[in-house]
């Protein structure tokens, strides 16, 4: 028996209101909006509020979702997954949260796998889709970041904003849906970007601490490499050529390394979507956000194949090819952009 494809069918996004300006951080750390532009393409973030947390971002993105595709987009979700890194509390699950306050008759796990923790989710999500397992997966990237930054660490502080996003994912007609999915880690790499919870160190020694610590040389090194060779992976496994991707949707972290992917899979400029400039890096929130701006900006059809690829801490990665459709764009949604 062939197994059906799964694919995207209802998305629903979220960016806190307040936004800081990297003319805000000049004001409270030794920095400059210059040097922020050209190292990181990165203008502003926006900041969730002091009583906002990763529950409230993603309940936020399903409003969003069921205000653009209506409440029968919920019907039959037998799973709620949230990817964050984040989440309000260990246990209960932001997941179960997500559940309780829909009303779903669903089962609800939340997942870690860094940035790439959306790509990971859709994974899972098309495995339980393609074993029959659930009808329809609801999963969601939601991020709390700006809570864990060290903001005396203005190399790693600039970087970071909040955000969520959610899809349905569910059996879709040939035609669409996910072409190649793949994932990845390397745990070598874990004392490269690092948050702590209960313990204190890595096995490699490395102290942690409630803050986020990040070598971003390092990381940038492994980040360019890495979208280069998971991207071309995706693309040869969908059985696919560079040429055929109509839009590039990469992790929104720094725009020297989106840059550098575009160029190396030979893409004019006009087939990326570039989002950072808005949101700085707002990890699993961030391909589910550049989706929406694409979609909203009229600039994905359906029968588009677009070219996902993320990576993070971990480290990790995840890529895939995904076939936009059958269904319609939804109503545009007033993703709050305020002028600078
Ligand atoms: N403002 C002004 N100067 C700064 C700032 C700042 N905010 N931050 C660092 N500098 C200074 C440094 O102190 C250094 O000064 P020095 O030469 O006198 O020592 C200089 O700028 C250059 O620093 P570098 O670290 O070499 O700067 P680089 O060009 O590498 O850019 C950056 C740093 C932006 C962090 C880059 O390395 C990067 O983007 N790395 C990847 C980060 C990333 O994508 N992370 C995503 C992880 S996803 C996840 O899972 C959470």
């Amino acid at each position: 028996m062939t197994r059906p494809r799964a694919g995207v069918t209802a998305l629903g996004v979220y960016a806190p209101p307040k936004v800081v300006s990297n003319h805000d951080l000049e004001k409270i750390m030794d920095t400059s909006d210059e040097w922020i532009t050209t190292r990181t393409g990165i203008k502003r973030r926006h900041v969730a509020a002091d009583d906002e947390y990763t529950s409230d971002l993603a309940f936020r993105a399903v409003e969003d979702l069921v205000r653009r595709h209506g409440e029968a987009a919920l019907e039959g979700v037998d799973l709620v997954l949230v990817a964050t890194n984040t989440p309000d509390a260990l246990f209960p699950s932001t997941a179960a949260l997500v559940q309780a306050k829909f009303g779903l008759k669903a089962a609800a796990f939340d997942l870690l796998a860094a940035c790439p923790g959306w790509l990971y989710a859709l994974s899972v999500a098309q495995a339980y889709v393609q074993s029959g397992q659930a009808r329809r997966v609801l999963a969601i990237g939601a991020e709390a970041l700006t809570k864990v930054m060290n903001w005396e660490d203005r190399a790693t502080a600039v970087l970071f904003g909040d955000g969520a996003g959610a899809v349905v994912v569910e059996a879709v007609p040939d035609a669409y849906g996910l072409r190649s999915l793949i994932i990845g880690a390397d745990g070598n790499g874990g004392g490269l970007l690092h948050l702590g919870s209960v313990g204190r160190c890595l096995p490699d020694g490395t102290r942690l601490s409630d803050k986020l610590h990040m070598n971003g040389r390092e990381v940038f090194k492994f980040a360019v490499r890495v979208m280069n060779t998971a991207t071309i992976e995706a693309v040869e496994k969908a059985g696919l050529n560079a040429d055929d991707i109509s839009l590039f949707v990469p992790h929104q972290a720094n725009l020297r390394i989106i840059e550098a992917a575009r160029e190396r899979l030979g893409l004019a400029s006009d087939r990326v979507i570039v989002t950072v400039d808005e949101y700085g890096n707002n990890s699993t929130a961030s391909i589910p956000l550049a989706l929406a701006h694409a979609l909203d900006a009229g600039r994905i059809a359906p029968g588009d194949h677009l070219l996902l690829v993320s990576f993070g801490a971990g480290l990790t990665w995840a890529s895939a090819v995904l076939t936009w459709g059958p269904w319609t764009a939804p109503t545009p949604s007033p993703i709050p952009v305020p002028s600078a």
